[in-house]
C-alpha cells in the first residue's frame, strides 16, 4: 500500500469553474497536494496518457474531450492515497456515483466525469511521473 496516488480536475470542471471547490473537497479529506500544476494538453499527450484505453470505443473521443482545454494535474498524499481517493471522486459513471462523491457533484456523463484517480499504486507513479518530474513532487 503506497502513501500517494494522482489525480486530474478534467476540462469540463476546469471549464464550469470547479477547479477550487474539487481541491478544497481534497484538502478536507485529509490529502496533502504534493505537486500541482495546471496545463492544457496536447492531443497527441491525452492520448500518450490515455494509451491503455487505445482499442476502446471512447478512446478518440476520451482524447479529443482531454485535450479541449486546461485541467489541473495533482500528486496527493494520505495513508491507503489510492483506494480512498476513489472513494472520494465515485464511481466512474455519475449516475452511479455515492451522494457526496466529486462525481456526484460536478461529473456530467460517463465521459466528463470531472475527475480521474489512479487505479493502482503502480499506475499512481507512472502517472504522477507522467507530469512532474522529481524536481516537482514534495
Ligand atoms: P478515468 O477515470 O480518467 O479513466 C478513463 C476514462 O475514460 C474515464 O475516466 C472516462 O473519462 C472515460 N470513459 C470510461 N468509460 C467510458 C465510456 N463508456 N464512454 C466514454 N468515456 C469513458
Amino acid at each position: 500500500m503506497s502513501n500517494r496516488t494522482f489525480t486530474m480536475i478534467k476540462p469540463d470542471a476546469t471549464a464550469n469553474g470547479h477547479t477550487g471547490a474539487i481541491l478544497a473537497i481534497i484538502n478536507a479529506a485529509g490529502f496533502r497536494i504534493v505537486a500541482l500544476k495546471m496545463l492544457h494538453l496536447s492531443a497527441e499527450k491525452a492520448g500518450e496518457f490515455y494509451a491503455v484505453h487505445k482499442e476502446r470505443p471512447f478512446y478518440g473521443e476520451l482524447v479529443e474531450f482531454m485535450s479541449r482545454g486546461p485541467i489541473s494535474a495533482a500528486i496527493l498524499e494520505k495513508e491507503n492515497a489510492v483506494a480512498d481517493f476513489r472513494t472520494l471522486i465515485g464511481a466512474t459513471n455519475p449516475a452511479q456515483a455515492a451522494e457526496g462523491t466529486v462525481r456526484k457533484l460536478y461529473a456530467t456523463s460517463i465521459g466528463e466525469n470531472a475527475v480521474h484517480g489512479s487505479d493502482s499504486d503502480e499506475n499512481a507513479a507512472i502517472e504522477g511521473d507522467f507530469f512532474f518530474s522529481k524536481l516537482e513532487q514534495f
